[in-house]
């Protein structure tokens, strides 16, 4: 299993950015949300170019939910892409849905300066993860271990 690499992803282009409006809004309405109503969706795009998608999928146990940001990076693992460049996250909600901090961790994990696009209305607003999780624990930190003290 190949580690992600520790580059700094490229910005997705216009017609890339498009590409993962249509495939995160695909996934949003395969959404099943029936205990919110809040339906997500979002689209992550890897270093191979290609889109791979996830969507919320809650639970009568409330807890057991998981978000679609999370579903896409399993997604993506499994389909062997652990190079991420780019998530955009669709939803059902006019304003549009920052990623909860447990999925800004996971998203960590794979590409600490991911591309995070959050369509709100017809805007897309895209930051790097880096802004939404300053500070971060992740894989360095295990692996660079300190002298204990
Ligand atoms: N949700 C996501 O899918 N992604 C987020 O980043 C925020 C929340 C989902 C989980 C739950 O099904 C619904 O939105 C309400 O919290």
């Amino acid at each position: 299993m190949e580690r992600p690499s520790k580059t700094p992803p490229q910005r997705p282009s216009d017609a890339e950015l498009d590409a993962l409006r249509v495939a995160a809004r695909a996934a949003t309405e395969r959404a099943y949300g029936p205990y919110s109503g809040v339906r997500v969706g979002a689209a992550l795009l890897t270093a191979s170019g290609r889109i791979v998608a996830g969507c919320n999928v809650e639970n009568a146990s409330y807890g057991l939910t998981v978000c679609a940001e999370r579903n896409a990076v399993a997604n993506a693992v499994v389909e062997g892409e652990l190079e991420l460049r780019a998530i955009l996250i669709d939803s059902n909600q006019l304003r549009g849905l920052a990623p909860c901090g447990a999925c800004r961790q996971v998203l960590h994990e794979f590409a600490p300066e991911l591309w995070v696009a959050v369509l709100r209305g017809d805007e897309v607003q895209m930051r790097p993860l880096s802004e939404y999780l300053p500070d971060a624990f992740g894989p360095q930190d295990l692996q660079d271990r300190q002298p204990e003290r």
